[in-house]
């Protein structure tokens, strides 16, 4: 852990580089970053979602050149609007103005696929031209056959997008699928 940003007045230097994951509240940014970095409480979780409050910073000591961004969701309702204002424009202003971040990882439940209230992101990150990667979560929670459909959806939707990166990658935290495939896509990311 390195440090917690509640406004973006606060945000740490950017220093090396950065990848940050995003998505709806609940869906696993906070149990992936746990998962990819073998470190089972390093992120706050929870089963309620609106956890993530803050954009916080993680770095691996021994990869100091690298850091790990969890976002606070969106979508969640029982926030209040002047919450959901701060938020939007603290994640704004991060995402907008850090040079150093060079992958967005945009997580989306491998049950829904890409809702309605993705499209906002999506638009957001296409609109600062910040190359976002689509990463399905909770793929335990699905059959072989319905996930096949979610990605064909998943595919589709961002045939159009420009800045969507075309590979998906599919993840479960809860029984490591994808973790290996996403955390060498992260290193090779560093290196670039
Ligand atoms: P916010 O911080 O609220 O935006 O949520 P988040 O996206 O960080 O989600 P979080 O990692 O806190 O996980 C939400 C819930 O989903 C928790 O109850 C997790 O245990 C569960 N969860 C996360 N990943 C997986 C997974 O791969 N499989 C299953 N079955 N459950 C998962
Ligand atoms: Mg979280």
């Amino acid at each position: 852990f390195v440090f917690a940003a509640a406004k973006a007045s606060g945000l740490p230097e950017a220093e090396g580089v950065e990848v940050a994951f995003a998505g709806r509240s609940n869906v696993g940014k906070s149990s992936l970053i746990n998962a990819l970095t073998g470190q089972a409480n390093l992120a706050r979780t929870s089963h309620q979602p609106g956890r993530t409050q803050e954009v916080i910073f993680f770095a691996n000591p021994a990869a100091p050149n690298l850091g790990l961004v969890d976002l606070p969701g969106y979508g969640y309702a029982a926030v209040s609007k002047k919450l959901k204002r701060d938020w939007g424009q603290l994640i704004l202003d991060y995402l907008a103005g850090r040079p150093n971040l060079v992958r967005v990882f945009l997580l989306v439940d491998s049950r829904r696929g890409v809702g309605e209230i993705d499209h906002p992101a999506m638009d957001l990150l296409d609109k600062v031209a910040l190359s976002y990667q689509i990463v399905l979560t909770k793929v335990d929670k699905v059959k072989i056959d319905e996930l096949d459909q979610i990605r064909a959806k998943v595919v589709k939707s961002i045939s159009k997008r420009p800045a969507a990166y075309p590979d998906i990658i599919e993840t479960s935290s809860a029984e490591g699928t994808g973790t290996d495939e996403l955390r060498k896509t992260i290193l090779r990311l560093a290196q670039e």
